[in-house]
């Protein structure tokens, strides 16, 4: 260490580190790479300063910005980056200050609504910030990427995100992820990068630290800034090997309860709608083949799956059957949300030609036939007409249908309404299921025993890999859309577009919260940002949740695997390779990779994730 003014030439530079007779820090001639073998567990090293470049010289910086700016990565000095922030755009040469006294450390903490988390980061900021002595020293600049269906992040976004935070400090929104590449590997959320403010310089980076692991790093970068003997890293407080942000979110994934309501279905919770829904849900007698029904495909014996990779109603189908035990609780409908509410989901098999082969006017008929008086005294609002005139009323028939296109609108608007009305009852049964409790309920209910020494190792894996960024909470899922390159189940292995190819459909439809047919359009979402094609949408699929995960194999949109391993196996070598066709669009940067171990460690846990269906 050295005290007093130290001047180091290097090339035609003069570097002053020291002003007001402060400690200084040592500075090796060339950019310094050494890695803190102690902090390599502690989430990477801990460079030293060492700038090139006479930034401040007689307390007066020499320049608004370093002028060496390179690159976005760790040892680099930052480019004066921008960003749309809240107040205005967000700077990075806002931060930079060459004179100051004693280095501080610029925090940036890249974040994105969907995930786990960020979520427990941006409300336990004050966990790691709240000491005032750090506090002093430290500057926080949240970006966000992606809001919580994940599109590229927005204004009311950020707002939102806002609200979620413990702490005060710029905001600004980075879609585009800068920050990425600034570890070698691909880290889970949220990423943070530590940036010395006299030199601009990344000096070191974390992902997803616990909260004591996070101080004590910016502590020590502190603590080695200001020349001082370097702080012993402490040893990580666990709990049955869990640090407390890690139990925290353990509990959170506790068994979920009644499902969220529904203002959108009027009938959603009304009982008599949800026998009447339970009669229809079983009845293959609403598919002009006499086959199929809901039960063909979610049987509750398969997890309400079907066993299959691909579903099979009257021919076989691209996708797999999701179980859906806790549909009801889902902020969007199908493998590409192309539904944005459980009744609006119910109306699609009955049209689709692989699945009932049915038709809006063939249903109705059937409710008139053989469900008069049950209808009728549910949804006494509107009177079914008499649909007996086979001129009036054709048998079959639906939009674009010959049949149906030259009804009479009055006549068209009844059926539709009767039709609607079939989603509505057949939602409110599904709204009844219930998952029963599984080991992880009662382990997130603090019974240490309720795992296997396997089990929590999965567990672990399960939230250090950041698998828990996305599959969070009761259901194990974030009901956003993310890109994976999981393979496609349709013949021929043409990829499937996924949310690229849900949007319009649901854009297009009738059936949605906000339309005509909803019991409440104005508390539907706005589509608003969706309008538009998303790059990031292309390929992109949602995620299931895992509740009831052992009994619903195969896995992925296109059941292509067989087993919780091959998922896992997937998982470790992020997806399938950009050449390979049958998946489209890049896996998301925050997708971690992983050895072969980790892959076989998770899968202990992910057996334990089992939830029959109580209804
Ligand atoms: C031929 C098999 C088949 C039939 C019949 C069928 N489904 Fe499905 N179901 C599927 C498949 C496959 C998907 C996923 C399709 C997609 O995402 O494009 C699905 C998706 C769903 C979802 C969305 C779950 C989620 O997590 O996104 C719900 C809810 C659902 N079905 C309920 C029903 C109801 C109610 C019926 C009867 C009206 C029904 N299904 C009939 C195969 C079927
Ligand atoms: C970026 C968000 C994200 C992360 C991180 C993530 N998942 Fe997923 N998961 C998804 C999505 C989306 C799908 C559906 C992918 C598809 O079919 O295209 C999925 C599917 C699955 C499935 C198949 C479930 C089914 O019913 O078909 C399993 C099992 C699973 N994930 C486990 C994991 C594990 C284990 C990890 C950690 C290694 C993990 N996930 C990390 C989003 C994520």
């Amino acid at each position: 260490m050295q005290s007093g003014v130290s001047l180091i030439g290097v090339g035609t530079f003069v570097v002053s580190m020291c002003a007001l007779g402060l400690a200084c820090t040592s500075l090796s001639e060339s950019p310094s790479r050494e890695l803190n073998a102690a902090f390599e567990d502690a989430g990477g090293p801990i460079l030293q300063p060492t700038p090139s470049v006479a930034l401040c010289t007689d307390n007066r910086p020499t320049f608004a910005y370093p002028p060496e700016a390179r690159a976005i990565a760790l040892g680099e000095t930052l480019p004066n980056l921008s960003f749309e922030g809240e107040h205005g755009n967000v700077a990075l040469k806002e931060y930079f200050e060459p004179c100051a006294p004693r280095s501080r450390l610029l925090v940036i903490r890249t974040s994105a609504l969907w995930c786990g988390t960020c979520g427990w980061h941006a409300a336990h900021t004050n966990a790691w910030l709240g000491d005032v002595a750090l506090a002093e020293r430290i500057t926080l600049l949240d970006l966000v990427v992606a809001d919580e269906d994940n599109l590229p992040a927005t204004m009311p976004a950020l707002l939102r995100f806002r609200k979620t935070l413990s702490a005060v400090g710029k905001l600004a929104i980075d879609p585009s992820f800068t920050f990425a590449s600034v570890s070698a590997a691909h880290v889970p959320l949220p990423a943070y990068v530590i940036v010395d403010t006299k030199t601009m310089r990344v000096i070191t980076t974390d992902t997803n630290p616990s909260a004591e692991a996070l101080r004590a790093k910016l502590g020590i970068a502190l603590a080695q800034l200001d020349g001082h003997a370097r702080p012993d890293f402490p040893e990580a407080k666990t709990t049955d090997g869990f640090t407390a942000n890690e139990l925290d979110l353990i509990r959170d994934m506790g068994l979920p309860g009644a499902p969220p309501a529904d203002p959108t279905n009027a009938y959603a919770d009304v009982p008599a709608a949800a026998a009447l829904g339970k009669k229809l849900f079983f009845d293959a007698a609403l598919s002009p083949s006499g086959r199929i029904s809901c039960a063909t495909c979610h049987d509750a014996r398969k997890g309400l799956s079907d066993g299959l990779p691909q579903s099979e109603g009257i021919a076989t189908t691209d996708r797999n059957s999701p179980g859906i035990a806790l549909a009801s609780h889902a902020r969007w409908q199908f493998w590409d949300g192309r539904a944005d509410t459980l009744w609006m989901q119910a109306l699609g098999p009955f049209e689709n030609t692989k699945e009932f082969a049915s038709s809006r006017l063939f249903v109705a008929h059937e409710i008139q036939r053989r469900y008069a008086t049950e209808y009728s005294a549910v949804f006494a609002r509107y009177p079914m007409p008499d649909m007996s005139d086979a001129a009036r009323f054709p048998p079959s028939g639906t939009p674009g249908s010959p049949s149906w296109d030259a009804m009479r609108a009055e006549d068209r608007a009844a059926v539709t309404r009767v039709f609607v009305d079939v989603g509505k009852a057949i939602a409110a049964f599904e709204r009844t299921f219930r998952a029963t409790p599984n080991a992880l309920d009662k382990y997130a209910g603090g019974d240490h025993s309720a795992f296997t020494p396997e089990q929590k190792r999965g567990l672990k894996v399960f939230l250090t890999t950041g698998c828990v960024q996305c599959h969070h909470g009761p259901r194990l899922t974030d009901d956003a859309f993310h890109v994976l390159r999981f393979p496609t189940g349709a013949r021929g292995g043409i990829a499937d577009l996924g949310r690229a190819a849900g949007v319009p459909l649901l854009l297009a439809s009738e059936f949605t919260a906000g339309k005509e047919w909803s019991d409440a359009p104005a508390s539907a979402r706005s589509f608003l940002g969706m309008e538009l094609p998303v790059q990031t949408t292309v390929g992109a699929f949602k995620t299931p949740t895992l509740r009831a995960l052992p009994a619903s194999g195969p896995y992925g949109h296109g059941g292509t695997f067989f087993t919780l391993a091959d998922v896992t196996k997937h998982y470790g070598g992020r997806g399938l390779r950009e050449n390979d066709t049958r998946a489209v669009g890049a896996t998301e940067a925050w997708v971690p990779e992983f050895d072969a171990n980790a892959a076989r460690e998770l899968v202990p846990f992910l057996e334990t994730l089992t939830g029959e269906v109580e209804d």
